[in-house]
C-alpha cells in the first residue's frame, strides 16, 4: 500500500501553515486525535470527570487494544504513563532495589541523559556500575562486543533504541537475542522509535520498554506508555504503588494489581489516554512498514542533499538510518538555523550534548540541529527546507 499523502495531509492541519520537521521533539497531531481528546475533556466539561470516564470505558480500552496490537502483545501487558521518562523511572527504579555493589547495567553510548542519570543515581546509592557497550566502526552497538561483556553480575541490559540527537538506529533486536540468550532483563527505550518502524515485542526479545505519545506516534503531549512482558513483571515492580497499582485488602496488607497496570497512577489524562489510542490506530491503518518506507526515502533524500552543502557535516551514524537526520555547520550554530528558518515557517530542533553527553563528546560535538521528518512530509517541503537552509548560511 502506498501511502496517500494529499488525505493524511488534509487530516493534518498543522501541516497548513507551517513546514513541520521537528516530529523527534513533537509531531503533529492528526485531526482525529484532537478530536477525540478535545470531545473528552467537552464530556468532562459537561458531566463530570469520573463520569466521562465512566462513559468513555471502551475508547479508553481502545487505547490498550490498539497499543497491543502494535507491539504484539497482550493488553495487560501496558501501562499507560504520563512520559517515557515516568515509564522508565517507575520500571528502572523498581527494578533497581535489587541491585549491590558489584552489579552491573550494560548500557549504549547514545544514552538518552534522563536514562543515564538514573543509572548514575542508583549506582551512588547501591554501588551498582555501569558499563557501555562500545560502538563498532559503524557507530552502532557492537554486538560482538556484548557478547564479550557478558558475565554473571550483569543484571541489566538498558539501551536506547533511537537516539535523541541523530538518525541512528540502534541493533534493538540482535541485542534482545543476545540477552535472551543470557537469561538477563533487557530494557528498551522505544521512545524516538515508536510511531515510525515497526515494534514487535517478539522480534526485539524486550523485556520492557518505554515510550512517548507525543513524537512520532503524533499523539497528545503528557502521554506516553510502559510495556512489560508478562513472564517479567515481577523483574519489573514498580518504584511506587498507589490504589490503582495495588489493593489495601487487610489493616498490614496489599496485593499488586494484575498485569502491568500497577505501574499506572488512579488519576491520569483520561483525554490524552483516548488521543493516545486514536493516534496509535491511525499509525496502524497506514501501517508501520508503509510509514517507515516512506521516512527513510525522505529522510535519505534530505541526506543526499544536505551532504553537498560545504560546511555542513551529518551527525547520523549506524547502519540502518531512521527519519531524524542531524547536522552541524562549520560556523553557524544550530540555534541560529532554528531561530531563522522558525522564522521562514519551518520547525526544526536542536539536541545539545548534555541530552547524549557520551555520544557528543566522545564525538566532539556540542550541538547539532534536528530536522525530523515524518511521513507527512513532502519532497517540495525538503526542497524548501534545502533552499532556506542555503539562504541562512548565504546570509550569515
Ligand atoms: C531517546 C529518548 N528517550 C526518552 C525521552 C524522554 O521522553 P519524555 O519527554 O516523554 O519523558 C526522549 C525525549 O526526547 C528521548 O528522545
Amino acid at each position: 500500500m502506498t501511502l496517500d499523502i494529499e488525505q493524511i495531509r488534509a487530516d493534518t492541519p498543522g501541516c497548513i501553515n507551517r513546514i513541520h520537521f521537528h516530529n523527534s521533539g513533537s509531531s503533529l497531531m492528526p485531526k482525529a486525535v484532537y478530536d477525540a481528546t478535545v470531545d473528552h475533556l467537552q464530556l468532562e466539561l459537561n458531566i463530570g470527570g469520573y463520569e466521562a470516564a465512566a462513559q468513555s470505558a471502551e475508547r479508553i480500552d481502545q487505547f490498550y487494544s490498539a497499543t497491543a496490537r502494535m507491539l504484539g502483545c497482550a493488553q495487560s501487558e501496558v501501562a499507560y504513563m504520563e512520559n517515557a521518562t515516568a515509564a522508565f523511572n517507575s520500571v528502572f527504579y523498581g527494578f533497581a532495589r535489587k541491585l549491590g555493589v558489584g552489579d552491573r547495567i550494560l548500557t549504549a553510548n547514545a544514552e538518552y541523559a534522563s536514562n543515564f542519570i538514573a543509572y548514575l543515581h542508583v549506582a551512588s546509592i547501591t554501588g551498582c556500575e555501569i558499563d557501555v557497550i562500545p560502538n563498532d566502526a559503524n557507530g552502532q552497538i557492537d554486538c560482538e562486543a556484548l557478547e564479550t561483556m557478558i558475565d554473571e553480575r550483569v543484571k541489566l541490559i538498558s539501551i536506547t533504541h533511537v537516539p535523541t540527537n541523530c538518525g541512528l538506529v540502534n541493533p534493538a533486536a540482535a541485542v534482545g537475542e543476545v540477552a535472551s540468550r543470557h537469561g538477563i532483563p533487557y530494557l528498551l527505550d522505544a521512545c524516538q522509535s515508536a510511531g515510525q518502524m515497526p515494534l514487535d515485542v517478539a522480534t526485539l526479545k524486550v523485556d520492557a520498554m518505554t515510550v512517548t505519545g507525543r513524537k512520532y506516534l503524533r499523539g497528545p503531549r503528557g502521554t506516553g506508555f510502559l510495556y512489560i512482558r508478562e513472564s517479567a513483571m515481577d523483574h519489573f515492580p514498580p518504584a511506587s504503588l498507589d490504589l490503582h497499582g495495588a489493593r489495601w485488602v487487610e489493616l498490614d496488607r496489599f496485593e499488586m494489581s494484575a498485569g502491568a497496570s500497577r505501574h499506572e497512577n488512579f488519576e491520569n489524562n483520561v483525554a490524552g489516554q483516548i488521543g493516545l489510542g486514536v493516534a496509535i490506530d491511525y499509525a496502524l491503518a497506514l501501517g508501520l512498514d508503509n510509514i517507515y518506507q516512506r521516512i527513510q526515502y525522505l529522510a535519505d533524500r534530505l541526506r543526499q542533499r544536505l551532504g553537498f552543502i560545504d560546511g555542513i557535516t551529518l551527525a547520523d551514524q549506524g547502519i540502518e538510518k531512521c527519519g531524524i537526520v542531524a547536522f552541524a555547520h562549520r560556523q553557524i550554530e544550530p540555534a541560529v538555523f532554528r531561530a531563522r528558518l522558525g522564522a521562514m515557517g519551518i520547525n526544526v530542533g536542536t539536541s545539545n550534548a548534555r541530552s547524549t553527553l557520551l555520544d557528543m563528546r566522545s564525538r566532539g560535538i556540542e550541538s547539532v540541529v534536528r530536522c525530523a521528518v515524518h511521513y507527512f512530509n513532502t519532497e517540495e517541503e525538503i526542497d524548501r527546507l534545502m533552499e532556506s537552509i542555503k539562504s541562512v548560511i548565504s546570509n550569515k
